[in-house]
């Protein structure tokens, strides 16, 4: 028998058992004729003793030869220990080693395998093994598995049906590049990898299944980021007969049971915004709303979706005169930034990767009068009535942008976050959850000089705006909104999702504003509507980003601590060292041949 008991089990009260226990070697003080090893596995750490004064000499000679990481099988008594440490469960006792014996020896690890390791990113991905036996990321992935078990719980109670669905299918738009897969039996032609389920779950909706769901793997080929991965999971969910409430109320019922299972959290209910809202007040379509600094707007284009009408911006200033939008935010207690601390967050904005042209500001002192950068331009008059209009209060700062009304918003967007980040109001356990509601249906790319679909192609227009299809101005599609929502837990989308079109005659006019001729449309999703003529039921759903999920929940911001085997920022998996070539046989059989590199 390997063990009796884990590293992690053993209390004062175990005292005077005979116990065996199996693990990893982790810390060893060797204090002359003392010595201690910490054996650690899943369940913890427990201290091993080994004392000359009652310890065999070849006893003792083993213990000495162990280096880190060695695995071990150690057999001895349960001691209450001199020196107690409350910082493990395990701290009041340590084991008198009668037998210890080395079950495999360990190389030196390139880093230290504990909490506050010593082992840059790029090390610990290439030896993720190792990273993997580490606590932090070890109770990480207990957290994931823990919350896929709570999510099939909940669905499954609420009568849904887990299907897989396959991973060689044709390429579906996300808006995403796709990964493809070269077939052998089928030579120059080629598989794509899905970037979500999405006209597999609706099949199964014409097929009857009336509530799916599946933990399933997506794949896009698209630039990484933290908060990206080319393959990542979802919890992707379809229900038929329903309206957007009944998808809110059930995704929202998820939520709320995932945070009281896994945190013991109880969540309020979920305050909603249309997008149009929270493009104005805060810039994004995923508002952090755990903080306040919304936007006011001091000049904004007449007669726009945002506009107030009000001008609160005498000419007299290039800046702003020339500006389609002039836009402020409140940053709370700022008056006292000094000059040096103002100048770095305007260098900040005017990063390319912000790319505002300044950044102007207005400090309240202490009595009430303004101290701003464009003193020279109004009357302490009109920079009041600003004050004002953004609530203010003495010790304030205002923070202000001009520009392109998009563009402007972006901008402010970003600082507004980097200074929420800054004033500690972005706290990692305190969650505040929006659902985003009526996005627009379509998007205009000016590079492709089309519109694309703002989430998918399948999604629904609000019934108000179908007629608006028909029309040729761009204005008017621009403005059609859609039955989609997306589901944002401080500031990070966390699902999204839609009403589905179930007529085939409206989905073939929704591939046409696409661009798609009817061929194309036919081409590439005959199925999709060759089912929508067999008794399509009206239907809707939405996915959850599952890595998202996990990483927001632990305040965290990168996912890759959430998946065991993450890939770097080119998409590389360190470990396996993938992707690479393959050999020629390979390339043959799939009747591929490489062009010379430039
Ligand atoms: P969408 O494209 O919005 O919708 O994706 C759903 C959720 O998946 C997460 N996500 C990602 N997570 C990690 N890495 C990525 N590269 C990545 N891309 C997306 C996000 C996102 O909200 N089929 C539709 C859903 C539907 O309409 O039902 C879809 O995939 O959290």
């Amino acid at each position: 028998m390997y063990r009796t008991h884990n590293c992690g089990e053993l209390r004062l009260t175990d005292t005077g058992k005979q116990v065996t226990m199996s693990g990893w070697a982790g810390t060893i003080r060797d204090k002359g004729g003392l010595l201690w090893i910490d054996l650690r596995d899943r369940y913890g750490i427990t201290q091993l003793v080994f004392d000359e004064n009652y310890t065999d000499k070849s006893l003792f000679d083993v213990a000495r030869s162990v280096g880190r990481e060695y695995v071990l099988q150690a057999s001895g008594t349960v001691i209450e220990r001199a020196s107690k440490t409350n910082k493990i469960p395990t701290g009041d006792i340590e084991i008198k080693v009668t037998e210890l014996k080395i079950l495999n020896a360990a190389k030196t690890p390139p880093f230290t395998i504990q909490d506050d390791t010593d082992g840059g990113d790029e090390l610990r991905m290439k030896y993720r093994y190792l990273d993997l036996r580490r606590n932090e990321v070890q109770k990480n992935l207990f957290f994931r598995s823990n919350l896929a078990i709570e999510t099939r719980k909940y669905l499954a109670g609420e009568g849904f049906i887990e299907v897989e669905t396959p991973n060689l299918i044709k390429s579906t738009p996300e808006g995403a590049r796709d990964f493809v897969v070269p077939s052998r039996m089928n030579k120059g032609q080629f598989y794509a990898l899905p970037q979500s389920p999405q006209t597999f779950k609706q099949i199964l909706m014409v097929s009857g299944f009336d509530k799916y769901f599946q933990i399933v793997k997506c794949f896009r080929d698209e630039d990484l980021r933290a908060d990206r991965q080319p393959e990542f999971t979802q919890i992707d969910c379809e229900m038929s007969f329903v309206h957007q409430e009944d998808i809110l109320r059930t995704f929202e019922g998820l939520t709320k049971h995932l945070f009281k299972s896994a945190l013991d959290i109880t969540l309020g209910d979920f305050p909603r915004m249309t997008y149009d809202e929270a493009m104005r007040r805060y810039g994004s379509d995923k508002p952090d709303i755990r903080f306040g600094m919304e936007f006011i707007d001091l000049k904004s284009p007449k007669g726009s979706e945002f506009g107030s009408g009000a001008d609160d911006v005498p000419p007299g200033f290039a800046v702003f005169d020339g500006a389609e939008s002039v836009i402020a935010f409140c940053a709370p207690g700022c008056a006292e930034y000094s000059r040096k601390q103002i100048d770095e967050l305007t260098e900040w904005v005017k990063r390319p990767q912000i790319g505002a042209k300044g950044l102007i500001y207005v400090k309240i002192e202490a009595d009430g009068s303004t101290k701003s950068s464009v003193d020279k331009f109004f009357t302490p008059e009109v920079i009041k009535t600003w004050v004002d209009k953004c609530g203010a209060k003495p010790g304030d700062m205002l923070f202000i942008l001009t520009g392109e009304d998009e563009r402007t918003r972006k901008q402010l967007c970003e600082l507004r976050l980097e200074m929420g980040s800054r004033l500690g109001l972005r706290k990692g356990d305190d969650f505040k959850p929006l659902w985003v509601v009526d996005f627009p249906l379509l998007e205009w790319d000016e590079d492709e000089g089309r519109f694309f679909a703002m989430h998918h192609p399948f999604t629904s227009p609000k019934a108000l705006d179908i007629p608006k299809m028909e029309s040729d101005d761009r204005i008017t599609l621009k403005s059609m909104r859609a039955d989609a929502y997306d589901l944002v837990l401080n500031g990070v989308e966390i699902g999204g999702g839609s009403i589905r079109i179930h007529d085939r005659d409206l989905q073939s006019r929704n591939f046409k504003l696409l661009g798609f001729s009817p061929e194309e449309a036919e081409n590439q999703f005959g199925f999709l509507l060759g089912a929508f003529e067999y008794g399509a039921p009206p239907h809707g759903g939405i996915a959850f980003g599952f890595d998202r999920l996990c990483a927001v929940m632990n305040g965290a911001n990168s996912i890759r601590d959430f998946i065991a085997f993450p890939k770097n920022n080119q998409g590389r998996d360190m470990m396996i060292d993938a992707p690479s070539g393959i050999n020629p046989k390979q390339l043959d059989e799939l009747g591929i041949r490489l062009a010379p590199q430039a």
